[in-house]
Formats: C-alpha cells, sequence, structure tokens
C-alpha cells in the first residue's frame, strides 16, 4: 500500500456470513464460527501492521440469542478459547482488551475472564481491541438513559448538562473515538444495532466477501475505497 495512505483511526466491523460459508462447504454453522473467529485473530495483527488503533468487532447481538442454543452456546465457546488463548498474547503484543455491551447475561466463568483480560491490559498501548458482546445500540442507549436519569436524580449533574459529549460519556464505548469506518461483509448492507449512535459520521464498506474468507487484501481494499471518499462531515467543500 502506498505510504500516503490515510488509514482510519478506529475501525469497525459487522462479521456477517459465517453461517452461509458453512453451508457452502455443507458442514455446520458451527463451523463457519469456528473459521470466523480464526479470522478475528489474523485481522487484529493485519489492523495493527497498517496502523488502525482501534478495532471493533460485532460478535454477539442482543438479538443473537434467539438463535438454536447449540449454535448461541458454540459461539460464547468460542469466545471463551479465545480469550483464554489470546491472554498472554495480548500481553506481549501490547494491546488493550475491552468489552461492549451487556456482559451481565454471560456466563459467570466468562465475565470473570473478560474483566481480568481488561484488567491486565488496560495500560496496553498497542492496538485497542474491543469486542461487542450482547451488544444492542438501542440497549445500549437505553441502558446509557438511565443512567443519566439517576445521576440527574442524585444531583449528581444537572439537565441542563446533557449534551451530546456528556451522553457519549454514559455509553459502553466511552473511552473510544467514533469509528471512522465501518466493514460489514457477506453482502448484507445493514446497521444490525451496531453502534448507531457512534457511526453517525463512519464511512460504510459493504462487500459480498463471507467473513471466513476476510484477509488481509480484503481490509487492503475497504482502506483504499474509504481514501477515495470525501469526509466532509456535514461541512461544504473549501
Ligand atoms: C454472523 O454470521 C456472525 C456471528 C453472529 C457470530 C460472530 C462470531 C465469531 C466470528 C466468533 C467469535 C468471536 C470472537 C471475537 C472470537 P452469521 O451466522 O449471521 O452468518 P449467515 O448470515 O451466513 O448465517
Amino acid at each position: 500500500m502506498a505510504e500516503e495512505m490515510k488509514i482510519p483511526k478506529h475501525l469497525a466491523i459487522i462479521m456477517d456470513g459465517n453461517g452461509r460459508w458453512a453451508k457452502q462447504r455443507k458442514m455446520p454453522r458451527t463451523y463457519g464460527h469456528a473459521a470466523g473467529a480464526k479470522v478475528v485473530e489474523q485481522i487484529c495483527e493485519d489492523a495493527k501492521n497498517l496502523g488502525i488503533e482501534y478495532l471493533t468487532v460485532y460478535a454477539f447481538s442482543t438479538e443473537n440469542w434467539k438463535r438454536p442454543e447449540a449454535e448461541v452456546k458454540k459461539i460464547m465457546s468460542l469466545i471463551r478459547e479465545y480469550l483464554k488463548k489470546q491472554e498472554k498474547k495480548m500481553m506481549k503484543e501490547n494491546m488493550a482488551f475491552s468489552v461492549i455491551g451487556d456482559r451481565s447475561r454471560l456466563d459467570a466463568d466468562i465475565i470473570e475472564i473478560i474483566d481480568r483480560v481488561e484488567k491486565n491490559t488496560k495500560d496496553n498501548t498497542g492496538l485497542k481491541f474491543c469486542v461487542a458482546i450482547n451488544y444492542g445500540s438501542r440497549d445500549e442507549m437505553v441502558r446509557a438513559m438511565r443512567n443519566v436519569a439517576k445521576d440527574v436524580k442524585e444531583g449528581k449533574i444537572l439537565e441542563s448538562d446533557i449534551n451530546e459529549e456528556l451522553f457519549s460519556s454514559y455509553l459502553d464505548t466511552r473511552n473510544y473515538p467514533d469509528p471512522d469506518l465501518l466493514i460489514r461483509t457477506s453482502g448484507e448492507e445493514r446497521l444490525s444495532n451496531f453502534l448507531m449512535w457512534q457511526l453517525a459520521y463512519a464511512e460504510f464498506y459493504f462487500t459480498d466477501v463471507l467473513w471466513p474468507d476476510f484477509n488481509k487484501a480484503e481490509l487492503e481494499k475497504a482502506i483504499d475505497k474509504y481514501n477515495k471518499r470525501d469526509r466532509r462531515f456535514g461541512t461544504i467543500e473549501e
């Protein structure tokens, strides 16, 4: 890639198409999720090497509980295995890990490992890697609104203090800048309740590639397209 490429500071990804990828191979959907989890590891590495500072991926939505129990279990166990396996590597690679979403519904051992990895990696200065688990933008905003209301009631803030910046500080993503680029794989062109507040000014890139087939070359294609777009944030050209 050319030196002068503008690299998004924060990349968000909706990893879609694991089920279809498995079906094409006459394999169970869970086989696709396992392949997808491996791609997550690789993309973290590629993102870091490209100079991306923040990466957020959508692993499990608040709606995904409606999937068959065995599939939910498999995705959770892939997240568990991923964390167990990556814990040391994250320290070695100076990565800072975090989770957004309502973790209270997750299995106790997963909550424990998430809390531990977050705590151990929080001062790392390399890639900031965030995984959305039991995440939904509407749920996140409702939780934030409740906390804002509570703090107003307790006199910690005034109603007149509420503005965009304050509201953002009540969201799960409070420590992250807004994403610059959103990638969704598998040909679907929807937000599916992902970072709806935070993506207000992001560029969207959709590709037909299924998530297990996503790789560095595809990532570079998305960044190349992002470079060709003109981000004006609602202003006009000078
Ligand atoms: C969407 O594909 C994918 C998911 C709902 C799960 C994503 C989970 C992983 C990649 C594995 C675990 C994550 C980590 C961070 C280790 P789909 O099942 O909706 O595919 P389809 O649209 O083809 O059915």
